[in-house]
C-alpha cells in the first residue's frame, strides 16, 4: 500500500503540488492534531457545522455534532467538524436572506476545498438548511442533512405558546388593545423556551420537511424535537450514513433532480408549509440546472390536498407532528402521487422506504388522509397577471376565503420606511375593502426582500376589529405568519416591474379562482408612468453588497445568484 491510499485524506491530496512532499507535509500537520496513525488512514467525514452566539436556534448542536461523531466513527470513517457562517433569523440587519446565498457559497467552496470523503450538513435556523443544500447541490459530494429539530411549546394561562405564530397572535391583540403591556411581557418570556427551531410549520420547520422529501436527510428525521433524545440518536445514525456514503458516488445530483424537486413541492403544498420555501427550493433546484415552475405548482396545488393540521394554518405544533407520525405519515399518504423511483441518500428509493409499515398507528386529528383532508386542495397558490407577470403567491391556506375574489382600491406605501411612518397614522385614508400595497422590498430593493410582507393592519382599522384585509408586495413573509397577503411579487419594484408603478388608489383585482392579479389601469397611463420612473436603490459601492446587488436575481428564480446557479 502506498502511502496516498493509506491515509484517509483522499480527495484533497493530489489535487496541487508534489505528490510525495505535499502528502508528507499534510500528514504531519494532521498528526498535530493529536490522531492515531489508524485515525488518519480512515476516510474523512466533514462535519458541516452552524454554531453562533448569535444563533438561537443552533443552541443545541455541540451535543448533535458529538452525536454525529460517535456514529461517522462507528462507521470507520474518521469526523471532521468545522464551521461556516451561520444565520440567526432574527439577529441579521436587513433580513437573512441577503446572506443565504453567502453561506451556500462558505459551504460549497468548504466542502469543495478540503479533502472531504463525505459530509453531514448540521443547520436548522430558516436560511441554513437551503443555504447548506444549495452548497451541496453545487460542489456534489456525497452528503447527508442534519437538523437541530424544533423547539417543544412553553406554556402560558393554561395555554401552549410556540414561536412563531403565537408571538404574533398576541402582539396583533396588543396592538389592538386586548391584551395589556403585562401581558405581553411574560408572553414574550414564553414563546421560545428550549433550543431548537421555531415550533410550527414555519420556515425552517418546512424545510426540514422538504430536506426529508428530497431525499437527502434520513427518513423521519425533519421533526424530532431538538431537546428529545431521539434527536441525538438521529445525529448519531446520520453519522454512521455518512460513513457508509463514502466511496457510494451517492452524491446530491443523483438524489435532487426534477422529480424529486415536484415531490418536494407536493410535500410543501400538503404541509401547507412556507411560502419562503418556495424560493428556497428553486434556488436548490437551480443549482443543479433544474426550475420551480410555478404554473406547474399552481397544477399540483389543485390536486393535493392539505393534510397537516399545524399552525400556522391550523391548531398543533411540530411536537404534535412528531408524535403523530411525522413525515413518515405525510409520505405515506401522498405515496399515490409521488415519483417513487426517485433515490434517497440511504441508497433506497422513495418506493423502498415507504413499502415499510410504520411501527405506530397515524393521529389523524394531527395529520389527515387523503379522504379527509384539511383542504382538498394545496396551501399556496402561484398568480399571474398584470399586475405580477412572472408571478405572485398567495398561501391560500392561510388566507381568509372571502377575500378571494376582491377588488379594491390600492392604499400604498413606497418603502418599508414610508410603511412604518404612515401605517398607524389614525389620518390614513384606508378601509377594510382596500387592498395595503408595499414597493420596494424585492430581492432587487437595499431592504433584500425581508419577511415584511404580512403588513400590519391599520392600527385604526385593528381597533374596530378588522383582523384581515389583502395586502400585497414583493417582500417575503415568514412562515409562522397568515392572512390574505400576496408576496413575491415578480419582477419587483426596485427592478422596475409593474408593481413599481403602482399609485394611490389605482384599481387592483385579485382572484383566486382564476390565479389572476391584475392592475386595473390603461396601459398608456402605465406608459407614462414607465417613462418617469427612477430606480430607487443606488448600487453599493463595495463589498458583498455590491455582488448581492449585481447578482440577485428574481423569487421565481429562488433570489440566487445569476453566477451560481447551474448550467
Ligand atoms: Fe430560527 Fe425561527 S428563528 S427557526
Ligand atoms: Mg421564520
Amino acid at each position: 500500500m502506498t502511502r496516498k491510499q493509506k491515509t484517509g485524506l483522499r480527495r484533497g491530496l493530489t489535487h496541487y503540488g508534489d505528490e510525495g512532499f505535499a502528502l508528507y507535509l499534510r500528514r504531519s500537520f494532521a498528526r498535530s492534531m493529536g490522531y492515531s496513525d489508524a485515525m488518519l488512514e480512515r476516510p474523512i467525514v466533514g462535519i458541516c457545522t452552524s454554531p453562533s452566539g448569535l444563533n438561537n436556534c443552533h443552541r443545541s448542536m455541540p451535543e448533535l455534532v458529538e452525536a454525529v461523531k460517535r456514529g461517522v466513527l462507528a462507521g470507520g470513517a474518521l469526523p471532521l467538524e468545522f464551521p461556516t457562517i451561520s444565520l440567526g433569523e432574527p439577529f441579521l440587519h436587513p433580513t437573512s436572506l441577503k446572506f443565504r446565498n453567502l453561506m451556500s457559497m462558505d459551504v460549497e467552496e468548504m466542502l469543495r476545498a478540503q479533502p472531504l470523503d463525505a459530509a453531514v450538513l448540521v443547520g436548522g435556523c430558516d436560511k441554513t438548511v437551503p443555504a447548506q443544500l444549495m452548497g451541496a447541490c453545487s460542489a456534489d459530494i456525497p452528503v447527508v442533512q442534519l437538523v437541530t429539530g424544533p423547539m417543544i411549546t412553553g406554556r402560558h394561562r393554561g395555554e401552549r405558546l410556540g414561536a412563531c405564530t403565537d408571538c404574533r397572535r398576541f402582539w396583533a391583540r396588543f396592538r389592538a388593545g386586548e391584551v395589556a403591556a403585562e401581558e405581553i411581557e411574560a408572553v414574550e418570556g414564553r414563546l421560545a423556551t428550549t433550543a431548537g427551531t421555531c415550533a410550527v410549520m414555519g420556515t425552517a420547520s418546512t424545510m426540514a420537511c422538504l430536506a426529508e422529501a428530497l431525499g437527502m436527510a434520513l427518513p423521519g428525521s425533519a421533526a424530532i424535537p431538538a431537546v428529545h433524545a431521539d434527536r441525538l440518536r438521529c445525529a448519531e445514525e446520520t453519522g454512521l450514513l455518512a460513513a457508509g456514503l463514502v466511496g457510494s458516488g451517492r452524491t446530491p445530483s443523483r438524489i435532487v433532480t426534477a422529480e424529486s424537486i415536484e415531490n418536494a413541492a407536493r410535500v410543501l403544498l400538503a404541509l401547507s408549509g412556507s411560502t419562503n420555501a418556495l424560493v428556497h427550493l428553486a434556488a436548490i433546484a437551480g443549482r443543479l440546472g433544474l426550475d420551480l415552475d410555478l404554473h406547474r405548482l399552481n397544477a399540483l396545488s389543485d390536486e393535493t390536498p392539505v393534510l397537516l393540521d399545524l399552525k400556522p394554518v391550523g391548531d398543533g405544533y411540530m411536537e404534535d407532528f412528531f408524535a403523530a407520525g411525522g413525515m413518515e405519515a405525510v409520505l405515506r399518504e401522498l405515496e399515490p402521487m409521488l415519483h417513487k423511483e426517485c433515490l434517497t441518500v440511504t441508497g433506497e428509493t422513495l418506493g423502498q422506504r415507504l413499502e415499510k409499515p410504520m411501527a405506530d398507528p397515524v393521529d389523524r386529528r394531527v395529520v389527515r388522509s387523503r379522504e379527509e383532508p384539511v383542504s382538498p386542495v394545496g396551501g399556496l397558490v402561484a398568480l399571474f397577471g398584470s399586475l405580477a407577470p412572472h408571478g405572485a403567491i398567495l398561501k391560500r391556506a392561510a388566507a381568509t376565503p372571502s377575500l378571494f375574489e376582491h377588488e379594491g382600491r390600492a392604499v400604498v406605501f413606497e418603502s418599508l420606511e414610508d410603511l412604518a411612518r404612515r401605517v398607524d397614522d389614525p389620518g390614513l385614508d384606508v378601509t377594510a375593502e382596500d387592498i395595503l400595497v408595499l414597493k420596494n422590498a424585492g430581492p432587487a430593493s437595499d431592504a433584500c426582500m425581508p419577511e415584511a410582507g404580512y403588513l400590519p393592519i391599520p392600527k385604526k382599522l385593528a381597533a374596530l376589529g378588522v383582523k384581515d384585509m389583502v395586502r400585497l408586495s414583493d417582500a417575503r413573509m415568514s412562515g409562522t405568519a397568515f392572512g390574505t397577503v400576496i408576496l413575491h411579487t415578480a419582477p419587483d419594484a426596485a427592478s422596475g416591474g409593474p408593481l413599481a408603478l403602482v399609485e394611490n388608489g389605482d384599481r387592483i383585482r385579485l382572484s383566486v379562482k382564476e390565479r389572476r392579479l391584475d392592475l386595473l389601469v390603461a396601459e398608456d397611463e402605465l406608459a407614462r408612468r414607465r417613462s418617469a420612473w427612477q430606480p430607487p436603490a443606488k448600487a453599493p459601492a463595495r463589498g458583498y453588497a455590491r455582488l448581492y446587488a449585481e447578482q440577485v436575481l428574481q423569487a421565481p428564480e429562488g433570489c440566487d445568484f445569476k453566477v451560481l446557479r447551474g448550467v
